[in-house]
């Protein structure tokens, strides 16, 4: 097994005992941060910085040097998967990711292959690689992918969406063939995380952005039943620890005990509920894992301050079992020294839970 210096991150997963509630940020390497933005210009551009071992371990590295996180997050995009099934991902300027090739037609969705981590996609692994190598046991590195509900709302839309009336249409009118998308997607996801397991990612995270734009029964058949099936596919035991999986549903705390029924360890909580109940409902089962509104952090220290006591408080005095997070990505205009407070406050702030 290979020793961590800080594994509050993982013991918090696990519910096991922790000296503090440990915490990171999603999103945490980005634009908000000046030093993202000149590495990114020195790739060219987002995707060159993936593809980039050596500088994609550099931004995941940076927000560690400025502020005490207890983990780290691969630097990459959950939309490595779609490109690497060929559909051709570009980035337009203000308007977010796209594909040249959106999957529509029977047999588009027939083509698509099921990449192979160490193939098209070696470039994630040797990122992984490269990171845990700069790491040097500091802190565990999160591994990560995109749901295969909210990786198709990308394949299918072509790219972002408001309304999601494309997939949608195929959902309700020809579910079988979204069936058989989705399940591709989770064949690859499992592929993609173990690969990713295997080159060094200490716990991974499945971020289901989507999932909420979903009626409760269709939440259950067309998102939570292929993270289901990716949570039994995964390596849940490697390098003599356990490497816990954590499920966001965006929006989804209405569904909190059938998303602790997969047998995933923990669920990331948007900040649409409060901890207190999320707790009461799914804490005898998986750890929590938020649940700050990431416009907090345009407040002052004091008012942030304020807002993590009342998480900490709502989690209560269970000794462990609370990974503390912001409900959704950091905005890109936050003041970086906002977010040293946040991160402060929840170290100063969450010892005295856990004596
Ligand atoms: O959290 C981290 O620091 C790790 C890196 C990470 C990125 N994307 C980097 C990124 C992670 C975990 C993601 C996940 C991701 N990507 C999700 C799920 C999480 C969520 O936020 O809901 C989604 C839906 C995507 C798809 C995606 N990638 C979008 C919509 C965008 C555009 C965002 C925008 O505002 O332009 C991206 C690009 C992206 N991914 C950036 C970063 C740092 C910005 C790219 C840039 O530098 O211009």
């Amino acid at each position: 097994m290979s020793s961590l210096k800080n594994d509050n991150y993982l013991r918090a997963l696990l519910r096991e005992p922790v000296d503090y509630t440990p915490v990171w940020m999603m999103r945490q390497a980005g634009r908000y941060l000046p030093e993202y933005r000149k590495t990114r210009s020195q790739a060219g551009d987002f995707m060159s910085l993936c593809r980039n071992p050596e500088l994609a371990s550099e931004v995941t590295l940076q927000p560690l040097k400025r502020f005490k996180l207890d983990a780290a997050i691969l630097f990459s995009d959950i939309l490595t998967v779609p490109d690497a099934m060929g559909l051709g991902l570009y980035f337009e300027a203000g308007e977010g990711p796209k594909f040249s090739h959106p999957v529509r037609t029977p047999a588009d969705i027939k083509r698509i292959p099921i990449p192979d981590p160490e193939g098209e996609l070696r470039y994630v692994m040797d990122a992984v690689r490269q990171i845990r190598k700069d790491l040097n046991g500091e802190v565990p590195l999160i591994g990560f992918s995109g749901s295969p509900w909210t990786l198709a709302t990308y394949m299918v839309e072509g790219g972002s969406s408001k309304a999601f009336t494309v997939i949608k249409k195929m959902m309700y009118s020809e579910p079988a063939l979204l069936h058989t998308l989705l399940d591709k997607l989770a064949d690859s996801v499992i592929d993609y995380l173990n690969g990713q397991i295997m080159a060094g990612a200490q716990s991974v995270m499945i971020f289901d952005t989507w999932g909420g734009v979903l009626t409760p029964r269709d939440y259950k058949d067309f998102s939570l039943h292929y993270m289901h099936k990716i949570v039994d596919g995964l390596i849940r035991e490697h390098d003599s620890r356990t490497v816990p999986v954590t499920l966001f549903t965006k929006n989804g705390g209405m569904w909190l005990e059938s998303i602790a029924a997969t047998g995933c360890d923990a669920i990331g909580l948007d900040w649409t509920i409060d901890i207190e109940d999320a707790k009461s409902r799914v804490g005898d089962k998986v750890a929590l894992q938020g649940n700050m509104d990431p416009s907090i952090l345009y407040s002052s220290p004091e008012r942030i301050r304020d807002e993590v006591a009342r998480i900490l408080s709502g989690f209560g005095y269970d000794k462990s079992g609370h990974v503390f997070n912001l409900g959704h990505g950091i905005h890109l205009d936050v003041p970086p020294e906002n977010a040293g407070s946040f991160i402060d406050a929840v170290h100063d702030l969450s010892r005295v839970y856990h004596q």
